[in-house]
């Protein structure tokens, strides 16, 4: 018999990570999203079921394979994403690693639209809710620990906190996506972690270094 959960500092602990992009229709072929492929999230779920969580994974179409040992929640859409990450409470800590598309168009089409010349389909957009300000600002329920990231570009660390803020989450890992670091689409993150304690900047590591540090303080956090 396996044992479903690892021994370690996170055993008995509920973590919900989300990760991925988000997929917002436009019609049924088509539809807009950003750019992620789910590593880092991805990571980070497996990071944190070795030090025992149990883990649910709310993750969007991801390029890389979902992690092992986790309870997985595929979704499509911020929306789905939102009920998701809502169905999976309460938890101990959440982690909201996924790229959600920020718009979704206002009325998808059921039917494919059609090319005609000439004529350029106009999109109309209507605002996702925000699921890391949502899981932030609840009363009753909240997750004990909620964490966010924060892609940046110029000055990071003053987006970043502004972000913390804004948004409530107790701690935010920003990362410059500025072309010239290479980071995006690469194996190598370099974070910086925000928190009450003020900004720490972490060494540039592998993605999977990045997720062990990072589950490794959630544990300290949540003893
Ligand atoms: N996030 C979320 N739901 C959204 C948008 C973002 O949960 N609808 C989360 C992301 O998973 C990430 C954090 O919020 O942890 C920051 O996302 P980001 O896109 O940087 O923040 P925004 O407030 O959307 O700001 P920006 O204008 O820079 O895109
Ligand atoms: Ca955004």
């Amino acid at each position: 018999i396996e044992a479903h959960f690892a021994d370690g500092p996170l055993r008995g602990r509920h973590v919900v990570v989300t990760s991925g992009p988000t997929h917002e229709p436009i019609d049924p072929v088509r539809y807009i999203a950003n750019r992620s492929s789910g590593a880092q999230g991805t990571a980070i779920a497996r990071a944190l079921v070795a030090l025992g969580a149990e883990v649910t994974f709310v993750s969007g179409p991801a390029s890389v394979a979902p992690p092992a040992g986790v309870r997985l929640v595929q979704v499509e859409t911020a929306a789905q994403m939102m009920q998701a990450v809502q169905a999976a409470l309460p938890a101990d800590a959440a982690i909201f690693a996924a790229a959600v598309a920020d718009w979704r168009v206002a009325s998808a089409s059921g039917s494919k639209i059609k090319k005609k010349a000439g004529a350029l389909p106009v999109l109309e957009f209507a605002e996702n809710p925000d699921i890391l300000a949502t899981v932030s600002q609840m009363g009753a329920g909240r997750p004990a620990l909620v964490v966010g990231f924060a892609a940046e570009t110029d000055d990071v660390v003053a987006h970043a906190t502004a972000k913390r803020q804004r948004k409530g989450c107790d701690w935010i890992l920003a990362n410059d996506v500025s072309p010239a670091t290479g980071i995006m689409g690469g194996t190598d993150n370099a974070v910086v972690l925000i928190s009450d304690a003020g900004a720490e900047e972490w060494p540039r590591m592998a993605k999977d270094a990045v997720a062990e540090r990072l589950a490794q303080r959630v544990a300290d956090a949540l003893v």
